[in-house]
C-alpha cells in the first residue's frame, strides 16, 4: 500500500517497511530523527533516554492519539484505546489480577491447553507428516489459551477458527484506517471507519453471549474468575459495557503479540540447532521429562534467554506511538504540539550503540540478569507498559519447555526470514518447520 500524501520523499520507504524506516531514521540521526507523515510533523526515537522521557517522565505530554482511537472504533473504550482519566481507573482495577499470584491459579489450565495442542502436533509426526506451518498453528494455540484460560470457554474447532478470523480481519481493517491519510466518518457509505466499527460489532456478537453466560456463574476456574470476583466487590469503577470492552481488549492484545513472538522463537530455534540443544540439555538436567512447576520455569534460564533474545530481534510491538499534547523539549530538541512520536522498539533493540552484534541471535547476552538494559523494552515501559507481560512470559515459557521436551525441530525454509510490519511485526511468510518426536 502506498501512502500518497507522505511528504519529504520518504513515502516509499515508510510504506514498504515502517519498522525499518523509523529505526533507520532515528539511528542514523543519533537517536532521534524528524520526518513528515502526511501533513503531520513526526519524530522517530531509538535512544533509551529519550524513550524514557516520552514513555515515563513526560507521559502526561506524550499521550495516545488517533492511532489508538482507531482501536476504539473496534474495541470501544478500553485500555488499548484510551489515555488519561478514561484509562487510569480501569488500569488500576485490572493490574492486581495480572500479578504473579493470580497467574499461579491459571497455570494448570495453561499447561493443559498447551499439552493438548502438542498432542495434536505429535499426531502429525506419528502420521509421518511432521510439517508445521508455524503462524496459523500458533494462532490456534493462542486462541485456545485465551478462550480457555482467560475466559473459561470450551469452544470447538469451528468457533476457535471464527475467533482467529474475526481478530485477523478486524486488525487488518484497523491497520488500514491507522495508515490512511484521509479518514471519512464511520457513517459515510463504504468508509474504512465504518468497516472497523462493523468488525467490532461482529466481534461483540461472537464474544458477548459466551461472556454473559460466564458472568452468571460463580466460579469458572480461569483467570476470569479472579477478574469477576474483583468486579463483584463494592468499588469496581467499570460499567458492564466497559467491562466487556476490557475483555475484548485483553483477547486482542494477547492474541497476535504472543502468536507472533512464538512464531519467531520456534523459527529461530529451528535455524539454530546448537541453541535448541542447549535448551534441551538444560531442561533434561533440571526436570528431565517431568512437567515443569512454576518454580522450575524460573530455574530454566536458557528458555527465558531464548525468548528475551527472540523479542529483542523481532519485537511484536515494533513502534510505540504517542502525540505531543503540548510543545515541549526532549533533550536538546524542541518538540511542537501535535508532533507524532514513534518510539522505535525495533530500532532500540538493533541499535549498535546499545548491543554488540545487534543482528545476531545470541541468547546468552541475557545471561547476566543484574545487568541493566535501558534499551530493551519489548513490553514497553511506564504506566502503559503491557498489562499482560507476566502472563505472556508464563505462557510462552511453558510452551517452549513442553515443546522442547517433546520435539526436535528444523527449518524447511532455506532463506532467512523477512519481516513485515502489520499490527505486529511478523514474518512476511509463515515459517514452515519439520518436527520429529524425541526418543
Ligand atoms: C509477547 C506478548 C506481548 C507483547 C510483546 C506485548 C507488548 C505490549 C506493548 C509493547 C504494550 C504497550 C503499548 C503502548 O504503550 O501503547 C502492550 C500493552 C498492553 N498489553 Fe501487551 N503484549 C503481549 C501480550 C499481552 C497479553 C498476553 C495481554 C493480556 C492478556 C496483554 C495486554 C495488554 C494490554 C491490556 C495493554 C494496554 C496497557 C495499557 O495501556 O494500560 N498483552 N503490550
Amino acid at each position: 500500500m502506498k501512502l500518497p500524501l507522505l511528504l519529504g520523499g520518504q513515502a516509499d520507504a515508510f510504506s514498504r517497511s515502517p519498522h525499518q524506516f523509523i529505526a533507520d531514521l532515528a539511528t542514523e540521526q543519533g537517536g532521534m530523527g524528524r520526518f513528515r507523515l502526511y501533513h503531520r510533523q513526526a519524530i522517530a526515537i531509538a535512544d533509551a533516554e529519550l524513550a524514557r522521557q516520552v514513555l515515563i517522565r513526560q507521559g502526561e505530554v506524550f499521550q495516545r492519539g488517533r492511532h489508538f482511537r482507531a482501536f476504539g472504533l473496534f474495541l470501544g473504550d478500553g485500555l488499548l484505546s484510551t489515555d488519561g482519566d478514561l484509562w487510569k481507573p480501569a488500569r488500576q482495577w485490572l493490574d492486581p489480577s495480572f500479578r504473579h499470584e493470580p497467574l499461579a491459579v491459571a497455570f494448570p489450565g495453561i499447561q493443559a491447553v498447551i499439552r493438548e495442542e502438542l498432542d495434536r502436533w505429535q499426531q502429525l509426526c506419528q502420521r509421518g507428516d511432521g510439517v508445521l506451518d508455524l503462524m496459523p498453528a500458533l494462532k490456534l494455540l493462542m486462541a485456545r489459551l485465551i478462550t480457555r484460560t482467560l475466559f473459561s470457554l470450551s469452544w470447538d474447532g469451528e468457533q476457535i477458527a471464527g475467533f482467529c478470523d474475526h481478530i485477523d480481519e478486524s486488525m487488518q481493517h484497523t491497520l488500514q484506517l491507522i495508515r490512511s491519510p484521509l479518514v471519512a466518518p464511520s457513517w459515510w457509505p463504504g468508509s474504512l471507519a465504518g468497516r472497523v466499527r462493523r468488525s467490532g460489532l461482529a466481534f461483540n456478537r461472537l464474544l458477548e453471549p459466551a461472556l454473559q453466560q460466564i458472568d452468571g456463574r460463580e466460579d469458572n476456574g480461569g483467570l476470569l474468575t479472579v477478574l469477576q470476583q474483583g468486579r463483584r466487590g463494592s468499588r469496581c469503577p467499570l460499567t458492564a459495557g466497559r467491562w466487556l470492552n476490557e475483555l475484548k481488549t485483553l483477547a486482542v492484545a494477547a492474541f497476535e503479540t504472543s502468536a507472533t513472538t512464538l512464531t519467531w522463537t520456534l523459527d529461530l530455534l529451528a535455524r539454530h540447532p546448537q541453541e535448541l540443544q542447549a535448551v534441551q540439555e538444560e531442561i533434561a538436567a533440571t526436570i528431565g521429562t517431568n512437567e515443569p512447576s512454576l518454580a522450575d520455569i524460573a530455574r530454566l534460564r536458557r528458555c527465558e534467554q531464548v525468548l528475551l533474545e527472540s523479542m529483542r530481534l523481532w519485537p511484536a510491538v515494533h513502534n510505540v506511538v504517542r502525540e505531543a499534547r503540548a510543545s515541549t523539549r526532549l533533550g536538546e530538541h524542541e518538540i511542537a504540539q501535535g508532533t507524532l512520536t514513534f518510539v522505535s522498539i525495533f530500532g532500540l533493540h538493533r541499535n549498535p550503540c546499545l548491543w554488540e552484534r545487534p543482528n545476531d541471535f545470541l541468547p546468552e547476552r541475557f545471561a547476566d540478569r543484574s545487568r541493566p538494559r535501558p534499551g530493551y523494552l519489548p513490553f514497553s515501559i511506564g504506566p502503559h507498559a503491557c498489562l499482560g507481560r507476566h502472563l505472556a512470559m508464563l505462557q510462552m515459557q511453558t510452551l517452549l519447555i513442553l515443546f522442547c521436551q517433546r520435539f526436535h525441530v528444523s527449518s524447511l525454509d532455506p532463506e532467512p526470514q523477512h519481516a513485515i510490519a502489520q499490527v505486529t511485526l511478523r514474518p512476511l511468510r509463515s515459517p514452515r518447520v519439520f518436527l520429529r518426536e524425541r526418543a
